[in-house]
């Protein structure tokens, strides 16, 4: 009889190692490095989750580490330019999570981090760098786990439990900074947070071209549940379709709650109860994106659910297509917003398009400039205020809604900011008024 403690090394061959090069995560290392040359910087991996919920990596872990261990940790050290990852796992719970098991045992040659210790010498080497006088940094920000987004979750937890009379707990990164100031009273402890977003919010090569798979996928799975659209169909069925069509092909999840607004759900920009039948004369928009390896997209798109635009449809559509296809011309890097603003105008009035009606005063079908994308859909960033940078990866996102007419519209895409323009990483969908028609006209 075999024995069933022992880990069979060939059926964990086809567990992944890291998705990128390790010298990918060494630069990430070594650039935060740069940005603390007086302390060391500590990323809290994700703990284990409660009850049968899978393991999520964190995406700061993710971003500097690449592994998908639970419970580790690691310090970036500024001044000696080395990094110590932290974890402690048997190889029957990293089997269980699907982690390589070649990962466990040679991870320094696998990742490239210098130094792996088991968990329980975090505290002594915390203890040792504080007594060598090192400023801590860690995020003061929360961590993102499956679906979430940093900034979001900040201020729902703030609400929710920080600010709450009946709860006052601090966030995990909160109560940890609070931890270190007590354990350590002479070291200064600072936030990581805007180093890591400044950091994560330029994409590298290798990272676009992820994202551009990412994004093919996810058209492929829009164009799926654009063929399962049509009268008499329930949205929930839309939702299964586009769900499916990742999934089917090795996505791990979808970037958030797909998305489909109808009727009355225009004006709630996040509906996803799927709670309707779709009707002859419903506009569905639709915004979805899929996850693969800790990175996703964000699309949405407009379509009639019968395949056959009304006039008022067509009118507003086109005029959202127009802006959106302006503002993909115009991103350059070095443009600003207000620039943006006055070429978009221009290239429509060339293209015949009366700028003067109130369709093009509507605040959101102007630039397109949204939230960045990346490894959350609404990924970190310093904010997309300032001029426009190569590798800035973001949601182009022109919408707008219309409750008095149970009328909506969205037309948005995931582009990256190249050396002298930008580009679609999620092209491929039917968007024209023509193509959409088309596509939709024998649906099963
Ligand atoms: N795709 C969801 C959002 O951007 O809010
Ligand atoms: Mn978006």
């Amino acid at each position: 009889m075999s024995d069933p403690n022992k880990i069979s090394e060939t059926a964990n061959e086809a567990c992944s190692l890291l998705l990128f090069d390790k010298s990918e995560y060494a630069s990430r290392r070594a650039s935060l490095m740069e940005k603390i040359p007086d302390g060391a910087a500590i990323i809290l991996g994700a703990a284990s989750p409660l009850g049968y919920a899978e393991f999520v990596q964190n995406n700061d872990m993710m971003y500097f580490s690449g592994v998908e261990i639970p419970n580790a940790s690691m310090i970036i050290d500024g001044k000696t330019k080395t990094s110590t990852l932290f974890f402690t796992i048997t190889d029957r719970s990293a089997r269980n999570e699907g982690i390589n098991l070649k990962l466990v045992h040679n991870t320094v040659d696998i990742t490239g981090i210098e130094t792996v210790l088991p968990i329980d010498q975090f505290t002594p080497t915390l203890s040792r760098l504080a007594n060598s006088g090192y400023v801590f940094y860690t995020s003061f920000k929360p961590e993102e786990l499956a679906r979430e987004c940093s900034a979001e979750k900040f201020r729902f937890l703030q609400n929710a439990t920080t600010l709450n009379i009946w709860d006052g707990r601090l966030i995990r990164e909160l109560q940890f900074v609070k931890n270190l100031r007590e354990r350590f009273p002479s070291v200064t402890v600072r936030d990581a947070s805007p180093f890591i977003w400044g950091l994560r919010s330029i994409k590298s090569p290798a990272e676009i071209a992820h994202l551009r798979r990412v994004g093919q996928l996810s058209v492929e799975a829009h164009k799926a549940m654009m063929k399962a659209t049509r009268v008499g169909v329930p949205e929930y069925e839309m939702a299964a379709a586009f769900e499916y069509a990742c999934k089917k092909v090795g996505a791990r999840d979808v970037a958030y709650n797909t998305i489909i607004s109808s009727a009355e759900n225009h004006p709630y920009l996040h509906y996803y109860r799927y709670d309707r039948i779709l009707k002859t004369g419903d506009f569905i928009v639709v915004d979805a994106g899929a996850k693969l390896n800790n990175y996703v997209v964000d699309i949405s798109a407009s379509y009639p659910a019968d395949g056959k635009f009304t006039p008022r449809q067509r009118e507003i559509y086109e005029v959202a297509y127009a802006i959106q296809e302006a503002c993909k011309k115009v991103y350059r890097p070095g443009i600003e917003a207000k620039e943006i603003q006055i070429q978009v105008k221009e290239i429509l009035k060339n293209e015949g398009f009366d700028i003067e009606k109130d369709l093009f005063k509507i605040p959101t079908m102007q630039t397109g400039l949204s939230h960045n994308v990346g490894m959350a859909v609404h990924d970190v960033s310093p904010g997309l205020r300032g001029p426009l940078r190569p590798g800035m990866v973001f949601a182009c996102d022109i919408y707008a809604v219309f409750p008095d007419e149970d009328l909506g519209v969205r037309v948005e895409d995931t582009v990256v900011i190249t050396e002298n323009g930008c580009e679609n990483l999620t092209a491929g969908l039917p968007r024209t008024i023509e193509e959409i028609e088309e596509f939709m006209k024998n649906n099963d």
